[in-house]
């Protein structure tokens, strides 16, 4: 008898979000639970990792336990368990790890491991069917980069930055005019209120790569807050963060669109916790229209843009139909690249 159904756990903690699911079939969310950490950093202005390890044990087996509960399963009835197994916060990745390892062994579930950055991309699954070639546009606290696909699991990456992530950035212009952590959000929402009047520099823009640099900008923008604070002007905090995010946007979109015709690809992806940006979404889906009509642009809902297991339950289920498990062995891969995941 074929099995209808394919389900799916998901287990994410690889940074400040404690987070469970149950995903049916690849692509129908049943549960996604996310315990979110966000105010126990805040007054540190940035992820504590000790503080990120704590919560994940205090709340690991209450999210799997709420999202089985929420999705009305029993783990009897789970076919695979997904995990994140890096990159990350290598205390925060242990947590989510061993809670995977736990049930899988104790219920004999296969385990599946997932690459942070491959589940962003898979949350794009939850909007439409992949056609590849296709091109992901990364962007997240820690990454910065442009991924092409050619089929499920193959990730290359074409271009990414050579320092900052984009959402870095973000987090630490936000925190120099006294934003709170973290500041992305911050810095969109004041930017749909300002003027690009400040003119950054847009770094890389003209060279023949995909890479970008995002620590020239930020510079930047700390170095005209103190000159002018220095000589008594306070500048406009709404027009400072307009003038950052256009130049933030000008470079991710002018150069997305370039490796899209490039590589001649079907769809062109949006990933990652800055995939949230009103700024970004609008000109990407405003250019894209004009510069690439015959590739269909995917854009995550803002509900699965940010960490979640959702996405890390669509990425392992590509693994599971494939019958490429992890094991025991598996553990937390701090720097873990895409090709490391140990699947087979
Ligand atoms: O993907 P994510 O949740 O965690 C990582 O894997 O890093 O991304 C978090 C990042 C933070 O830097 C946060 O400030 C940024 O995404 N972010 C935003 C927005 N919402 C979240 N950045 C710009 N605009 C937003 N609306
Ligand atoms: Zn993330």
């Amino acid at each position: 008898m074929t099995k209808k159904q394919t389900l799916i756990l998901g287990i994410e903690s690889s940074c400040d979000e404690t987070a469970a699911a149950v995903v049916r079939n690849g692509h129908e969310i049943l549960s996604n639970v996310v315990a979110s950490q966000i105010d126990s950093h805040k007054r540190f202005g940035g992820v504590v990792p000790e503080i990120a390890s704590r919560h994940h044990v205090e709340q690991i087996t209450i999210v799997i336990e709420e999202a089985l509960t929420q999705a009305d399963v029993s783990l009897a009835e789970i076919d695979g368990i997904a995990v994140t197994e890096g990159p990350g916060l290598v205390g925060a990745l242990l947590i989510g790890v061993n809670a995977a390892k736990t049930l899988a062994f104790s219920h004999q579930i296969p385990l599946i491991g997932v690459h942070h950055i491959a589940g962003h991309i898979y949350a794009n699954r939850f909007e439409t069917a992949m056609k590849f070639p296709l091109l992901a546009l990364v962007v997240s606290g820690g990454h910065t980069e442009l991924v092409l696909m050619r089929a499920h699991n193959d990730f290359e990456i074409i271009g990414e930055t050579r320092d900052d992530a984009a959402g870095e950035a973000y987090d630490k212009v936000a925190r120099a005019l006294g934003l709170s952590y973290p500041g992305g959000v911050e810095i969109d929402k004041l930017a749909q209120t300002g003027e690009d009047t400040f003119h950054f520099p847009r770094a890389m823009l003209n060279e023949d790569n995909f890479d970008f640099s995002f620590s020239g900008l930020k510079s930047a923008f700390i170095n005209t807050l103190h000159n002018m604070r220095q000589k008594d002007l306070e500048p406009s905090p709404a027009d400072m963060a307009a003038s950052f995010q256009e130049s933030v946007v000008d470079v991710l979109v002018n150069k997305t669109l370039r490796a899209a015709k490039k590589y001649q690809v079907k769809q062109l992806l949006l990933a990652g916790g800055v995939a949230a940006n009103k700024g970004l979404r609008a000109r990407l889906i405003q250019e894209a229209e004009v510069e690439i009509s015959d590739v269909s642009l995917v854009i995550p809902p803002l509900s699965l843009c940010g960490d979640n297991a959702a996405m890390i339950a669509a990425a392992g289920t590509i693994a599971y139909q494939k019958c490429q498990f992890g094991n025991l062995a598996m553990n937390a891969e701090p720097g873990l690249t895409f090709n490391e995941v140990q699947n087979d």
